[in-house]
């Protein structure tokens, strides 16, 4: 069947690989897609942007779509399964990804936080304010301790989450989020909750709707600066399996979190055929391995660059899994996992998460052997030349016995590429290591 995947990131590309190796897939088309996704067999780049629901239905109706696969998060949030099932001839065709009331867990934290509430799901005590309550808001920071946690209840592009260390300044930042729209439309509730301490891990979930099936776990290094400082980035690599979420650790998980959100969608009569990307907290003692989960955050896609270690770990027929997914049939369905440990280490372009500059020229790339290369920020130039395009540019993945084998081996093909202003962080994976010890 001809199959579309609406994204242009590292998730998209490392997607497209498992999509177009499916013996199911006759045509892959990646809107917008990258010069990574340009240049693979079965596959071709199309014009068109994931949240122009218009254009994609023309594309979809012209080229015989079976399957839509969302990579983002904006089309989920949006309604674009909605959408699909508005309309008679878009009815039959897969879409993996849930509707708009579904996506409401990634769109909205205050939806979110009352569905934990509701569904007995350990998370971070919280309260919800607007600016007619900012008052009591002001008055229930005075309750907690340092540091404070204030969330943008929508989307606000990786950005509208706040940890602070003192109450003035978490005062004053309620009130900018709450009166002075710091965030727009996205704070005119804010979050406030406690504050967790301890290793993050993002946990992915393929859900029909009632069954699910655990894809690997992975972990992510969100700060531009070694030793997690800095700003925030939308990711700077990541590395699949995390060493302490072990079986014990990921029971608890899927007692706790896992089963308890697909049965509290189910109750709650919302349909959800697609990814669940939990963001968690580990608390407690990852030495000892007395940890328990409590979730920070859900997404209602894959993450990015989660993605880029957990795909490569799958062996499993990933069309297939997805019709199971359509059918509601996931539970008839296996995930084969490659046991071997993947590291993705994120290349990017200097001021990134700033300013950075653009269509600087990639080499190397062809000397990258045994590893895989997924671009995030690329274009093709009319000379085939592979060009600089965004902050996260492109990003190198092995798989190796060990994760300290698989470092090391993305770390030695990530030398092999270059352009003027590259940069990447040399630690990723070093704290899991130190847990290790
Ligand atoms: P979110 O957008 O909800 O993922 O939050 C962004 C980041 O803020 C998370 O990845 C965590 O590192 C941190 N964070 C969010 N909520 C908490 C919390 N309650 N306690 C500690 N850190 C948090
Ligand atoms: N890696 C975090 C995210 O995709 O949101």
């Amino acid at each position: 069947m001809n199959i579309l995947l609406l994204g242009s990131g590292g998730r998209e590309h490392a997607m497209a690989c498992n999509i177009a190796a499916s013996s199911r897939c006759t045509r892959l088309f990646v809107a917008p897609g990258n010069a990574g996704t340009a240049s693979m067999p079965k596959c071709r780049n199309i014009n068109i942007q994931p949240t122009d629901f218009e254009a994609i239905h023309s594309f979809v109706v012209s080229e015989d779509v079976r399957m839509v696969v969302v990579g983002p998060e904006a089309p989920l949030v949006e309604g674009i399964a909605d959408y699909f099932q508005s309309c008679s001839d878009l009815r039959q065709v897969m879409v993996i990804g849930p509707g708009r009331e579904g996506a409401r867990l990634e769109g909205s934290k205050d939806f979110a936080k009352d569905f934990m509430q509701r569904h007995g799901i350990p998370t971070a005590a919280h309260r919800t304010f607007t600016a007619q309550t900012l008052d009591e808001g002001c008055a229930f920071l005075a309750t907690l301790k340092a540091p404070y946690v204030l969330k943008a209840d929508g989307l606000a592009a990786g950005k509208g989450v706040l940890i602070l260390d003192s109450l003035d300044e978490a005062q004053r930042e309620l009130k900018e989020m709450l009166v002075g729209a710091k965030f727009g439309d996205a704070s005119v509730k804010v979050v406030v909750e406690e504050y967790l301490s301890g290793v993050e891990l993002s946990v992915f979930v393929l859900t029909d709707g009632r069954h699910y099936k655990l894809l690997p776990a992975a972990k992510d290094y969100k700060r531009i600066g070694e030793g997690d400082t800095g700003l925030n980035t939308g990711g700077m690599g990541s590395v699949s399996p995390v060493p302490f979420a072990d079986k014990e650790f990921m029971h608890k998980v899927e007692e706790r979190i896992v089963a308890p959100t697909v049965k509290g969608l189910h109750q709650d009569g919302i349909p959800y055929k697609g990814f669940i990307f939990v963001g968690l907290m580990a608390v407690g003692d990852a030495r000892t391995g007395n940890l328990d989960p409590y979730v920070i955050e859900y997404n209602v896609r894959m993450g990015d660059p989660e993605t880029e270690s957990v795909f490569p770990r799958l062996k499993s027929d990933v069309v297939e899994l997805f019709e199971h997914v359509w059918r509601g049939t996931l539970r008839q369905a296996s995930v084969d996992v490659d046991p071997r440990a993947a590291a993705c280490v994120m290349m990017v372009a200097d001021g990134y998460p700033g300013h950075y500059a653009k269509g600087s020229v990639i080499t190397g790339l062809d000397r990258v052997e045994g590893s895989a290369v997924f671009h995030a920020g690329t274009r093709l130039a009319d000379n085939k030349q592979v060009l600089t395009n965004g902050g996260r540019v492109l990003c190198v993945t092995s798989l190796a016995e060990s994760m300290p084998a698989a470092l090391l081996k993305s770390y030695q093909e990530v030398e092999k590429i270059q352009w003027d202003g590259c940069y990447y962080r040399h630690d990723i994976g070093q704290d899991l290591l130190k847990l290790m010890i």
